[in-house]
């Protein structure tokens, strides 16, 4: 793995596929330092995703594709020991992180790839080319699909509304656009007029560091604040409507996202503000029933009591810290999909959108 930094007018892309690497952008340095990284094997790819140089659900389920692709380039064999090469790397990266099932998603689509490689009779060589092609394929679908998202969100907004989001759903987590702040960058683009309100994320920050930072870059009107103010803002009448990204929703519409979300879309409710969140089909999990079937990574105790280098809680203090929350689907207003906006019933509006 090695480094390249990079002057800071440039339009960040989270990843790409340069020279046989995956070039990554290492997104725990932002918004100080823009760093991308050379990753080589599956297992640079593996670690990326685990210390979050990469995080955001489409965003690490597309490096984990790239990273099966980097684990099978090299290998000399027959094409049935290249297939369970292809498994072996794919179950490995899968072990990275728990709960964003875009991950699983792309992970099964490179494994059901390189099997019809493998019987289609091609050569190795051939199908890694093949593997690599549908990994850049599932790139490009992401960047369509925010696209398409965020067209269908922004008929839900209107021209001098105040929009909070929580943690960073945008183009830093995908391909581009992001999926909760598409509706933004169209806006932009369409001279719409949003006041955005991200909230900071406690506790690694992917509001302010992420959010704050990509919304400020492209120009677009955005306000920083605590996760704690959220409510007194709504309470002043300064948002319209909360969206934000999700790392699985469930088959009954639970939706799975950043610690913080549950709390809200609490106050979203106790507010009357509706409450809409940003999803492609590949984070709709419909083999999994309700919210309480999804499991819940839990992180270092470090993020909480010495966040970036300072001690701020007592050494041997218990902590608990799970890295996401489950909003019941009661508070979700609708789901904003590249097929359409989706309400409630949600076990039905979401089986639909497969059918
Ligand atoms: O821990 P992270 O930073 O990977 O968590 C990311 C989120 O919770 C996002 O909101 C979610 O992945 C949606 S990204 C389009």
């Amino acid at each position: 793995m090695s480094k390249e930094s990079q002057g800071k007018s440039e339009v960040l892309q989270s990843l790409r596929w340069e020279n046989g690497a995956l070039s990554l952008l290492d997104q725990r340095l932002l918004p100080e330092e823009i760093v991308y990284l050379k990753l080589t094997t599956s297992q640079d790819v593996w670690e990326a995703i685990r210390e979050l140089k990469v995080r955001g659900a489409p965003a690490i389920g597309i490096a984990a594709a790239y990273g099966v692709v980097l684990g099978v380039a090299d290998f000399d064999g027959t094409m049935d020991q290249w297939v369970s090469e292809v498994n072996r790397h794919a179950d490995y990266l899968a072990t990275s992180r728990p709960t964003a099932v875009n991950l699983f998603w792309a992970l099964d689509r490179i494994k059901v790839r390189a099997d019809a490689l493998a019987s289609s009779g091609m050569k190795t060589e051939e199908a890694v080319q093949a593997l690599l092609a549908e990994a850049q394929l599932i790139q490009a679908e992401d960047e369509a699909t925010n696209r398409r998202i965020g067209e269908h969100a922004l008929t839900l907004f209107e021209d001098g509304m105040g929009v909070l989001t929580h943690c960073n759903a945008g183009g830093l987590a995908t391909a581009k656009y992001g999926t909760a702040l598409a509706p933004f960058y169209l806006a932009l683009e369409q001279g719409i007029h949003l006041k955005v309100f991200a909230d900071e994320t406690r506790p690694v920050l992917q509001g302010a560091r992420l959010t704050a930072f990509e919304l400020q870059q492209a120009g677009v009107d955005v306000t920083l604040i605590c996760d704690n103010m959220a409510g007194h803002v709504m309470s002043k009448g300064w948002i319209q409507a909360v969206i934000v990204g999700t790392d699985r929703v469930a088959a009954n519409g639970d939706v799975a996202n950043k610690i913080g979300t549950y709390s809200v879309a609490v106050l979203a409710k106790a507010h009357n503000i509706p409450f809409y969140v940003a999803c492609p089909l590949s984070t709709i999990d419909l083999s999994t029933p309700t919210g309480a079937d999804i499991p819940i990574e839990e992180r270092h105790s470090d993020e909480i009591t010495v966040g970036f280098g300072k001690r701020t809680a007592p050494q041997g203090i218990a902590v608990y810290n799970p890295a996401f929350d489950i909003t019941p689907n009661e508070l979700v207003t609708a789901i904003i999909t590249e097929k359409g906006i989706i309400k409630a019933p949600y076990f039905e509006s979401l089986r639909q959108l497969f059918d």
